[in-house]
């Protein structure tokens, strides 16, 4: 007997279910069961990923469409410019956000970035279509993921605009965001109810922080890395494009080893705190070992260190700033994500390591 594409489809979703809850990122057999009833499949039927350093594209029909939806991977949905700016998240990602999230039935969820829809599907299958909204900045991409949503038996709402601006319909309950920042906005705090809980992607980590109705809100940040795409302007890709070599740069001996750098993940997420904003790209030998580190960002600001020397130019001096920081990481430690937490308030947002009262950096925007 042949299987029909759907039953194809719920026999991958029970494998990548399985495998999931094995590597625990599925412990509740709530979210199991959201999981395992919405059609991942139906959000995607389109996406690139990447083959030997170049990306692909799958569709619909394609022999490997149906295994590729149902990996535990990330899929481009977008290109603008042949850079990402839309994405079906990566599921044990995606799952460990939720749980973070810790819902209950009955509550209020505002979803930042709907993208294909599928992260808003799910939300809507655990708690009701009427409990949801979501909000994505690309009107085409909102008008997409809503026929999606709307084929597969789901109707949250789903609103065009600036996620950044809050939300007719607040306070709610919980706040989840899908795209990435460097501070949480300031219209949040005012978008959930005291005592309630948002998960945002804030530098390289993922963040959660119990709202308070006066005070400080204040939380830690999860293990898991994350490198969403940023948040952005409708229209623009919010990705920095590479300034080339700018004339005049700063040059300088270094004393820092670039694997210490490039090697280190959970250094990594340091430095997109301390340097918001920035991408960076590494190469390497033939051997593997580390022979180069670039930093750059949309301001102007660009490090680029090799053969023991750090040129820097713009703005902001990266490398100078990754130094510094990678003195207070080797004095602690080496801290991994959950060592740090984050304090918002209307005026200043910083993040600490390991109590309010220890090391902290002020999060510029
Ligand atoms: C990683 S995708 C979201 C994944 C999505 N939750 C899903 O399940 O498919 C990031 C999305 O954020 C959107 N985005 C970027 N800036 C935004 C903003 N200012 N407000 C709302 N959405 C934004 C992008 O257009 C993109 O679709």
């Amino acid at each position: 007997m042949t299987l029909t594409t759907e039953d194809q489809a719920r026999q991958l979703r029970i494998l990548l279910a399985d495998r999931l809850e094995a590597t625990g990122h599925l412990p509740d057999p709530e979210w199991r069961r959201a999981f395992e009833a919405v059609p991942r499949h139906a959000f995607v039927p389109k996406f690139w990923t990447l083959v030997d350093g170049h990306m692909r594209q799958i569709t619909a029909g394609d022999p490997e469409w149906l295994e590729t939806a149902y990996q535990d991977s990330a899929l481009a949905t977008q290109l603008t410019d042949g850079v990402a700016t839309s994405s079906s998240t990566a599921p044990s990602l995606m799952l460990d956000m939720l749980h973070a999230l810790d819902v209950a039935d009955g509550m209020r969820v505002l979803e930042i970035a709907t993208g294909t829809g599928y992260n808003a599907a799910l939300l809507a299958e655990r708690l009701g279509s009427g409990n949801v909204v979501t909000v994505e900045v690309d009107p085409d991409l909102a008008w997409l993921a809503e026929v999606r949503l709307h084929t597969c038996g789901y109707a949250p709402t789903v609103l065009a605009g600036d996620g950044r601006a809050g939300q007719a319909g607040a306070p709610f309950d919980r706040l989840i965001a899908t795209c990435g920042f460097s501070r949480v906005p300031r219209a949040w705090l005012g978008q959930v109810r005291p005592g309630g809980v948002i998960v945002c992607p804030v530098g390289w980590g993922i963040v959660r922080l119990i709202v308070s109705g006066d005070g400080a809100t204040e939380g830690r940040f999860l293990p898991t890395g994350s490198y969403f795409m940023a948040v952005r302007d409708a229209g623009a890709t919010g990705t920095a494009t590479h300034p080339g070599r700018p004339n005049g740069a700063e040059q300088r001996l270094v004393t820092l080893d670039l694997g210490a750098v490039a090697g280190d993940e959970r250094f990594r997420f340091l430095i997109s705190l301390v340097a918001p904003n920035i991408s960076l790209s590494t190469e390497r030998d033939e051997t593997g070992v580390f022979t180069a580190v670039e930093l750059w960002a949309a301001d102007g600001s660009w490090a680029r260190v090799e053969h023991g020397t750090a040129w820097q130019a713009g703005p902001r001096r990266l490398w100078d700033v990754v130094e510094t920081a990678h003195e207070v990481y080797e004095q602690h430690g080496r801290p991994g994500r959950e060592r740090f937490g984050m304090t918002v308030t209307p005026d200043i947002q910083e993040v600490w390591l390991d109590s309010p009262d220890g090391p902290c950096w002020v999060l510029s925007s």
